[in-house]
Protein backbone atom coordinates (compact mmCIF):
# COMPACT_ATOMS: atom_id res chain seq x y z
CA UNK A 1 0.00 0.00 0.00
CA UNK A 2 1.61 3.45 -1.36
CA UNK A 3 1.13 5.83 1.78
CA UNK A 4 1.89 9.27 2.42
CA UNK A 5 5.53 9.90 3.42
CA UNK A 6 4.49 12.42 6.31
CA UNK A 7 2.24 9.43 7.99
CA UNK A 8 5.63 7.35 8.00
CA UNK A 9 7.61 10.32 9.33
CA UNK A 10 4.81 10.81 12.09
CA UNK A 11 5.10 7.70 13.49
CA UNK A 12 8.62 7.04 13.34
CA UNK A 13 9.71 10.58 14.36
CA UNK A 14 12.59 10.14 17.27
CA UNK A 15 12.24 6.28 17.66
CA UNK A 16 13.34 4.78 14.42
CA UNK A 17 14.45 6.10 11.14
CA UNK A 18 12.66 4.74 8.25
CA UNK A 19 15.00 3.02 4.70
CA UNK A 20 14.67 5.50 2.19
CA UNK A 21 16.49 2.55 -1.13
CA UNK A 22 16.82 3.52 -4.63
CA UNK A 23 15.72 1.25 -7.19
CA UNK A 24 16.08 0.78 -10.79
CA UNK A 25 15.32 -2.56 -11.96
CA UNK A 26 12.89 -5.63 -11.57
CA UNK A 27 15.43 -7.79 -9.18
CA UNK A 28 15.92 -4.68 -6.86
CA UNK A 29 12.43 -4.09 -6.83
CA UNK A 30 11.52 -7.81 -5.98
CA UNK A 31 14.44 -7.82 -3.19
CA UNK A 32 13.14 -4.67 -1.44
CA UNK A 33 9.78 -5.81 -1.09
CA UNK A 34 10.60 -9.12 0.06
CA UNK A 35 13.39 -8.00 2.43
CA UNK A 36 10.96 -5.51 3.92
CA UNK A 37 8.39 -8.31 4.17
CA UNK A 38 10.11 -10.22 5.88
CA UNK A 39 11.35 -8.01 8.73
CA UNK A 40 8.10 -6.23 8.78
CA UNK A 41 9.02 -3.22 8.08
CA UNK A 42 7.60 0.17 6.53
CA UNK A 43 9.87 1.65 4.03
CA UNK A 44 10.23 4.48 1.23
CA UNK A 45 10.94 3.75 -2.47
CA UNK A 46 13.62 6.75 -4.18
CA UNK A 47 13.47 7.16 -7.37
CA UNK A 48 16.51 9.35 -8.73
CA UNK A 49 16.38 11.38 -11.98
CA UNK A 50 18.84 8.66 -13.40
CA UNK A 51 16.65 5.60 -12.35
CA UNK A 52 13.56 7.46 -13.93
CA UNK A 53 15.37 7.59 -17.81
CA UNK A 54 17.37 3.84 -16.99
CA UNK A 55 14.35 2.44 -18.98
CA UNK A 56 11.58 4.35 -18.91
CA UNK A 57 9.60 6.10 -15.60
CA UNK A 58 6.44 4.37 -16.38
CA UNK A 59 7.91 0.83 -16.37
CA UNK A 60 9.58 1.77 -12.72
CA UNK A 61 5.96 3.07 -11.77
CA UNK A 62 4.40 -0.31 -13.30
CA UNK A 63 7.23 -2.92 -10.95
CA UNK A 64 6.49 -0.58 -8.01
CA UNK A 65 2.26 -1.09 -8.90
CA UNK A 66 2.74 -4.55 -9.01
CA UNK A 67 5.01 -5.33 -6.53
CA UNK A 68 2.15 -3.69 -4.39
CA UNK A 69 -0.01 -6.27 -5.73
CA UNK A 70 2.63 -9.28 -5.25
CA UNK A 71 2.75 -8.11 -1.15
CA UNK A 72 -0.07 -6.92 -0.24
CA UNK A 73 1.11 -6.56 3.28
CA UNK A 74 3.81 -4.07 2.09
CA UNK A 75 3.60 -0.04 3.23
CA UNK A 76 5.59 2.12 1.48
CA UNK A 77 5.48 5.73 0.57
CA UNK A 78 7.18 6.31 -3.12
CA UNK A 79 9.63 9.87 -3.29
CA UNK A 80 11.54 11.29 -5.93
CA UNK A 81 15.14 11.67 -4.84
CA UNK A 82 17.55 14.45 -5.63
CA UNK A 83 14.64 16.43 -8.28
CA UNK A 84 15.31 19.66 -10.15
CA UNK A 85 12.40 21.70 -10.29
CA UNK A 86 11.43 20.20 -13.95
CA UNK A 87 11.32 16.76 -12.69
CA UNK A 88 9.87 17.62 -9.40
CA UNK A 89 6.77 19.06 -11.25
CA UNK A 90 6.48 16.02 -13.41
CA UNK A 91 6.52 13.61 -10.62
CA UNK A 92 3.76 16.46 -8.79
CA UNK A 93 1.47 15.98 -11.54
CA UNK A 94 1.93 12.52 -12.01
CA UNK A 95 -0.19 11.67 -8.84
CA UNK A 96 1.81 8.26 -8.48
CA UNK A 97 4.31 10.06 -5.97
CA UNK A 98 4.37 10.36 -1.98
CA UNK A 99 6.86 12.99 -1.87
CA UNK A 100 9.55 14.61 -3.88
CA UNK A 101 12.84 16.15 -3.25
CA UNK A 102 14.10 19.37 -4.36
CA UNK A 103 17.72 19.86 -4.29
CA UNK A 104 18.65 23.33 -4.94
CA UNK A 105 21.67 22.94 -2.32
CA UNK A 106 24.02 23.87 -4.88
CA UNK A 107 22.42 27.41 -5.43
CA UNK A 108 23.06 30.36 -2.36
CA UNK A 109 20.90 30.40 0.52
CA UNK A 110 17.78 32.64 -1.20
CA UNK A 111 17.77 31.23 -4.62
CA UNK A 112 17.38 27.85 -2.71
CA UNK A 113 14.66 28.52 -0.78
CA UNK A 114 13.06 30.73 -3.84
CA UNK A 115 13.22 27.48 -5.90
CA UNK A 116 12.08 25.08 -2.94
CA UNK A 117 9.11 27.07 -2.13
CA UNK A 118 8.20 27.23 -5.67
CA UNK A 119 8.04 22.96 -5.60
CA UNK A 120 6.51 23.37 -1.73
CA UNK A 121 3.86 25.55 -3.16
CA UNK A 122 3.11 22.95 -6.12
CA UNK A 123 3.16 19.83 -4.02
CA UNK A 124 1.35 20.99 -0.71
CA UNK A 125 -1.67 21.68 -3.29
CA UNK A 126 -1.81 18.57 -4.52
CA UNK A 127 -1.19 16.89 -0.90
CA UNK A 128 2.17 15.75 -1.48
CA UNK A 129 4.97 16.63 0.81
CA UNK A 130 8.66 17.92 -0.12
CA UNK A 131 11.94 16.94 1.08
CA UNK A 132 14.89 19.75 0.44
CA UNK A 133 18.38 20.32 1.02
CA UNK A 134 20.36 22.62 2.67
CA UNK A 135 24.37 22.43 3.04
CA UNK A 136 26.92 20.57 1.42
CA UNK A 137 26.88 16.83 1.00
CA UNK A 138 30.63 15.59 1.29
CA UNK A 139 32.90 13.82 3.82
CA UNK A 140 34.70 16.39 5.80
CA UNK A 141 38.44 15.39 5.39
CA UNK A 142 40.92 15.29 7.91
CA UNK A 143 43.08 17.81 6.55
CA UNK A 144 40.68 20.59 6.22
CA UNK A 145 40.68 23.20 8.47
CA UNK A 146 37.22 22.78 11.08
CA UNK A 147 36.11 26.32 9.32
CA UNK A 148 36.29 24.67 5.79
CA UNK A 149 34.60 22.01 7.30
CA UNK A 150 32.03 24.23 9.29
CA UNK A 151 31.35 25.49 5.48
CA UNK A 152 30.35 22.09 3.86
CA UNK A 153 27.81 21.30 6.97
CA UNK A 154 24.34 22.34 7.15
CA UNK A 155 24.25 25.77 9.63
CA UNK A 156 21.61 25.19 12.54
CA UNK A 157 20.39 28.66 12.47
CA UNK A 158 20.40 28.71 8.68
CA UNK A 159 18.18 25.12 8.49
CA UNK A 160 15.68 27.21 11.07
CA UNK A 161 15.51 30.23 8.43
CA UNK A 162 15.18 28.07 5.26
CA UNK A 163 12.41 25.60 6.87
CA UNK A 164 10.25 28.45 7.91
CA UNK A 165 10.79 30.66 4.67
CA UNK A 166 10.76 27.92 2.23
CA UNK A 167 7.38 25.30 3.60
CA UNK A 168 9.35 22.35 2.64
CA UNK A 169 7.97 19.27 5.21
CA UNK A 170 11.44 17.89 5.38
CA UNK A 171 14.96 18.84 5.54
CA UNK A 172 18.24 17.20 4.20
CA UNK A 173 21.14 17.96 6.55
CA UNK A 174 25.14 17.80 5.77
CA UNK A 175 26.47 16.42 8.56
CA UNK A 176 29.65 14.46 7.58
CA UNK A 177 28.46 12.01 4.92
CA UNK A 178 28.81 11.65 1.30
CA UNK A 179 27.14 9.71 -2.12
CA UNK A 180 29.32 6.62 -3.33
CA UNK A 181 31.57 4.10 -1.54
CA UNK A 182 34.32 6.57 -0.74
CA UNK A 183 33.52 8.65 2.04
CA UNK A 184 35.93 9.24 4.85
CA UNK A 185 39.67 8.88 4.25
CA UNK A 186 40.48 8.47 8.04
CA UNK A 187 38.42 8.15 11.68
CA UNK A 188 36.04 11.02 10.82
CA UNK A 189 32.30 10.05 11.27
CA UNK A 190 28.69 12.06 11.89
CA UNK A 191 29.34 15.46 13.32
CA UNK A 192 26.27 14.89 16.25
CA UNK A 193 27.09 17.94 17.64
CA UNK A 194 25.57 19.67 14.45
CA UNK A 195 22.66 17.80 14.20
CA UNK A 196 21.67 18.17 18.14
CA UNK A 197 22.17 21.54 17.17
CA UNK A 198 19.79 21.20 14.62
CA UNK A 199 17.15 19.63 16.55
CA UNK A 200 17.21 22.12 19.30
CA UNK A 201 16.22 24.91 16.69
CA UNK A 202 13.26 22.68 15.00
CA UNK A 203 12.08 20.08 17.06
CA UNK A 204 9.56 17.78 16.05
CA UNK A 205 10.69 18.40 12.61
CA UNK A 206 11.65 15.70 10.24
CA UNK A 207 15.73 15.31 8.99
CA UNK A 208 17.01 13.16 6.37
CA UNK A 209 20.42 12.05 6.19
CA UNK A 210 21.92 11.43 2.45
CA UNK A 211 24.58 9.09 1.91
CA UNK A 212 24.16 6.51 4.84
CA UNK A 213 25.94 3.59 3.15
CA UNK A 214 28.05 1.56 5.25
CA UNK A 215 30.18 -0.14 2.49
CA UNK A 216 31.04 -3.18 4.52
CA UNK A 217 34.62 -4.13 4.49
CA UNK A 218 33.59 -7.56 4.16
CA UNK A 219 31.22 -7.09 0.62
CA UNK A 220 34.52 -4.86 -0.32
CA UNK A 221 36.93 -7.49 0.16
CA UNK A 222 34.68 -10.40 -1.33
CA UNK A 223 34.05 -7.76 -4.78
CA UNK A 224 38.20 -7.31 -4.87
CA UNK A 225 38.70 -10.81 -4.25
CA UNK A 226 36.45 -11.67 -7.70
CA UNK A 227 38.08 -9.05 -9.50
CA UNK A 228 36.91 -6.08 -8.34
CA UNK A 229 39.18 -2.17 -7.36
CA UNK A 230 37.07 -1.18 -4.57
CA UNK A 231 40.64 -0.42 -2.78
CA UNK A 232 40.01 2.19 0.25
CA UNK A 233 36.23 2.90 0.13
CA UNK A 234 34.76 3.65 3.39
CA UNK A 235 31.27 4.31 4.83
CA UNK A 236 29.05 4.97 7.89
CA UNK A 237 28.60 3.04 11.02
CA UNK A 238 25.12 1.77 11.02
CA UNK A 239 25.46 1.29 14.47
CA UNK A 240 25.34 5.24 14.63
CA UNK A 241 21.62 5.15 12.81
CA UNK A 242 19.59 4.64 16.18
CA UNK A 243 21.78 7.44 17.64
CA UNK A 244 20.57 9.97 14.78
CA UNK A 245 16.92 9.03 14.81
CA UNK A 246 16.65 10.00 18.46
CA UNK A 247 18.18 13.62 17.23
CA UNK A 248 15.39 14.16 14.18
CA UNK A 249 16.87 11.95 11.53
CA UNK A 250 13.40 10.09 10.46
CA UNK A 251 14.87 8.73 6.64
CA UNK A 252 18.37 7.30 5.99
CA UNK A 253 19.18 7.09 2.33
CA UNK A 254 20.66 4.05 1.34
CA UNK A 255 21.94 2.91 -2.36
CA UNK A 256 25.63 2.47 -2.63
CA UNK A 257 25.24 -0.44 -0.39
CA UNK A 258 22.39 -2.09 -2.32
CA UNK A 259 24.85 -1.66 -5.46
CA UNK A 260 27.69 -3.64 -3.51
CA UNK A 261 25.44 -6.77 -3.52
CA UNK A 262 24.63 -6.33 -7.09
CA UNK A 263 28.43 -6.16 -7.86
CA UNK A 264 29.79 -9.03 -5.54
CA UNK A 265 26.47 -11.38 -6.35
CA UNK A 266 27.62 -10.86 -9.90
CA UNK A 267 31.31 -10.72 -10.17
CA UNK A 268 31.59 -13.95 -7.65
CA UNK A 269 28.99 -15.24 -9.87
CA UNK A 270 30.97 -15.03 -13.40
CA UNK A 271 34.38 -16.00 -11.05
CA UNK A 272 32.97 -19.30 -10.07
CA UNK A 273 30.80 -20.27 -13.19
CA UNK A 274 32.61 -18.85 -16.25
CA UNK A 275 30.52 -21.34 -18.57
CA UNK A 276 27.73 -19.69 -17.56
CA UNK A 277 25.98 -16.89 -19.89
CA UNK A 278 22.09 -17.60 -18.56
CA UNK A 279 21.17 -13.65 -16.46
CA UNK A 280 18.91 -15.67 -14.18
CA UNK A 281 20.92 -17.59 -11.57
CA UNK A 282 22.83 -14.51 -10.79
CA UNK A 283 19.51 -12.85 -10.61
CA UNK A 284 18.44 -15.21 -8.29
CA UNK A 285 21.08 -15.07 -5.93
CA UNK A 286 20.70 -11.16 -5.95
CA UNK A 287 17.72 -11.16 -4.93
CA UNK A 288 17.98 -13.34 -2.32
CA UNK A 289 20.79 -11.54 -0.76
CA UNK A 290 18.94 -8.02 -1.55
CA UNK A 291 16.26 -8.71 0.46
CA UNK A 292 18.83 -10.05 3.27
CA UNK A 293 20.31 -6.79 2.80
CA UNK A 294 17.56 -5.00 3.29
CA UNK A 295 15.91 -7.17 6.22
CA UNK A 296 19.72 -6.52 7.99
CA UNK A 297 19.78 -2.78 7.42
CA UNK A 298 16.13 -2.27 8.66
CA UNK A 299 17.10 -3.80 12.33
CA UNK A 300 20.33 -1.42 12.43
CA UNK A 301 17.93 1.34 11.68
CA UNK A 302 15.05 0.36 14.24
CA UNK A 303 12.22 0.21 11.76
CA UNK A 304 12.10 -3.47 11.63
CA UNK A 305 9.02 -4.98 13.01
CA UNK A 306 7.55 -1.67 12.72
CA UNK A 307 4.86 -2.97 10.10
CA UNK A 308 1.76 -3.74 11.77
CA UNK A 309 2.13 -0.93 14.58
CA UNK A 310 2.40 1.99 11.56
CA UNK A 311 -1.06 -0.52 10.13
CA UNK A 312 -2.79 0.38 13.10
CA UNK A 313 -2.06 3.81 13.00
CA UNK A 314 -2.88 4.15 9.27
CA UNK A 315 -6.45 2.15 10.57
CA UNK A 316 -7.10 4.88 13.05
CA UNK A 317 -6.28 8.08 11.34
CA UNK A 318 -9.25 6.89 8.75
O1 LIG B 1 22.16 10.07 -4.28
C1 LIG B 1 22.06 9.50 -5.37
C2 LIG B 1 21.56 8.12 -5.43
O2 LIG B 1 22.54 7.23 -4.99
C3 LIG B 1 21.05 7.82 -6.80
O3 LIG B 1 22.09 7.65 -7.71
O4 LIG B 1 21.55 9.27 -9.52
O5 LIG B 1 23.06 7.30 -9.92
O6 LIG B 1 20.60 6.98 -9.60
P1 LIG B 1 21.81 7.81 -9.29
P1 LIG C 1 24.79 6.30 -0.53
O1 LIG C 1 25.60 6.61 -1.75
O2 LIG C 1 25.60 6.42 0.71
O3 LIG C 1 24.09 5.01 -0.60
O4 LIG C 1 23.66 7.45 -0.43
C1 LIG C 1 22.47 7.36 -1.18
C2 LIG C 1 21.68 8.62 -1.15
O5 LIG C 1 21.92 9.54 -0.40
C3 LIG C 1 20.55 8.71 -2.08
O6 LIG C 1 19.94 9.95 -2.07
ZN1 LIG D 1 21.34 11.54 -1.68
Amino acid sequence: MIVATKQLFSHAYGKYAIGAYNINNLEQTMGLFQGNIDSKAPFIIQLSKGARSYTNKKMLEAMIRTADEIFPDAIFAVHLDHGDEETCMDCIKSGFYSSVMIDASAEPFEKNIEITKRVVDAAHARGISVEAELGKLGGVEEHVSVAEADAKLTDPAQAEEFVKKSGCDSLACAIGTSHGAFKFSGSQGLHFDVLAAIQKRLPGFPLVMHGSSSVPQDEVARINAAGGQLKGAKGVNADEFKRAATLGVTKINIDTDGRLVWCRVHRESFRDDPKNFDLRPPGKVFMKEYAKFIAEKNVKLGSAGKLEDVRVMLKSAK
